[in-house]
């Protein structure tokens, strides 16, 4: 079953397809109009969304398909302590397809090893969120035309930004990525993602806490928000809340063609005056979200059982009981699972669901 929980459960080229298939849409709606009819997407939100969940209904509304879900799981049986495997059984009775997010690392990859239909992370606490990735990467081709060859400036929130951290992923994989990481130290980039990502890939990186003197070699600006529903501290939230905020003073320091991302929604790192600059790319990024996603369900229900579309092989998992996952909001410590780790760069054990540090 292909399912999509990471960004590199999909091939560079199976990405790839889905952006191509996404303009494809652009250029010729008319004809997907039909192309899901009688076929049902469940939405499984535990956790707040606005643009995510409605970008995955319309996608499948445009589609000719149906939608059920739920986006407050105190109305659902997550309420009287189901378990999210149980959850996903039971729906997968009921619906073709499922989008979950969840605040709990690891719990879309618990739902797919029993799932009997795709599963689509749609955000997972701070740990992954792949289908921004594929909306940020058909953005990005959109404004700058292509994705290889590109400075990439990723601002803000860099520990518990999942978009930062999956797209950086996907970024990996594709020629010439120079990526700035420009956040103060408390908001630094998790060394998962340095180490077995950027390091391992090849992906040329430094580490600024300037957005002045980082904008103008910048091809692309990404964004962010703080999260705040991530800290444990509240005053080290008010200590970075404002941390980085864009202007029209900072975008005049800016290449002419560079092109401004956020996954929204934003609070006040970027100023409304920058709204009406044209390489504000945010709002054109939220419809490029519905269209991808489009591309993303019509492409999962075509593969999910077609043996050229598997999931990617992994290495045996170690099963080692004197090791424990030091996530709190991992699944594997919130609900009973096999502790599994797996051997990263550097010899380092790392979390199977979530990507933690290891004890
Ligand atoms: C992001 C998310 O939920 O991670 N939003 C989104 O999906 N478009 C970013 C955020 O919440 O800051």
């Amino acid at each position: 079953m292909k399912h999509l929980i990471d960004p590199t459960d999909l091939t560079k080229e199976e990405i790839d397809q889905i952006v191509a298939l996404a303009e494809d849409i652009i250029a010729h709606r008319e004809r997907y109009q039909g192309s899901m009819a009688h076929k049902k997407l469940a939405t499984l939100f535990y956790e707040p969304s606005t643009r995510t969940r409605l970008s995955f209904t319309a996608a499948m509304m445009e589609l000719g398909g149906n939608v059920l879900g739920f986006s407050n799981p105190q109305n659902s049986s997550a309420a009287k302590g189901e378990t999210v495997q149980d959850t996903v059984r039971v729906v997968g009775c009921f619906a073709d397809i499922i989008a979950m997010r969840h605040p709990v690392e690891g719990a879309p990859l618990v739902a797919s090893e029993v799932s009997n239909v795709p599963i689509i992370n749609a955000g997972d606490g701070s740990h992954s969120h792949p289908t921004q990735t594929l909306t940020d990467l058909l953005t990005i081709k959109r404004e700058l035309g292509h994705i290889d060859d590109i400075t990439i400036g990723f601002c803000g929130d860099l520990r518990f930004g999942r978009t930062v951290h999956s797209l950086i992923k996907a970024l990996s994989r594709y020629r010439g990525i120079k990526v700035v990481l420009i956040a103060p130290d408390e908001l630094r980039l998790p060394d998962y993602i340095k180490q077995d990502v950027c390091d391992k890939m090849g992906v040329a990186y430094r580490e600024t806490d300037s957005l002045d003197e980082a904008i103008p070699e910048l091809d692309v600006l990404y964004m962010t928000r703080v999260q705040k529903e991530r800290f444990l501290d509240e005053d080290e939230f008010d200590r970075v809340k404002d941390s980085f905020v864009l202007d029209n003073r900072r975008m005049a320091l800016a290449k002419e063609k560079m092109a401004v991302l956020h996954p929204l929604p934003r609070v006040n790192e970027i100023l409304t005056e920058v709204d009406d600059d044209p390489r504000a790319a945010y709002f054109r990024q939220v419809e490029n979200g519905k269209l991808v996603r489009m591309a993303l369900i019509i492409s999962l229900m075509e593969w999910k059982n077609d043996p050229a579309h598997t999931m990617p092989e992994h290495e045996a998992p170690v099963l080692n009981p004197s090791l424990h996952c030091t996530n709190a909001k991992c699944i594997c410590n919130n609900e009973k699972h096999e502790r599994r780790f797996r051997l990263a760069e550097n010899g380092i054990y790392r979390c199977w669901y979530c990507d933690s540090k290891v004890r």
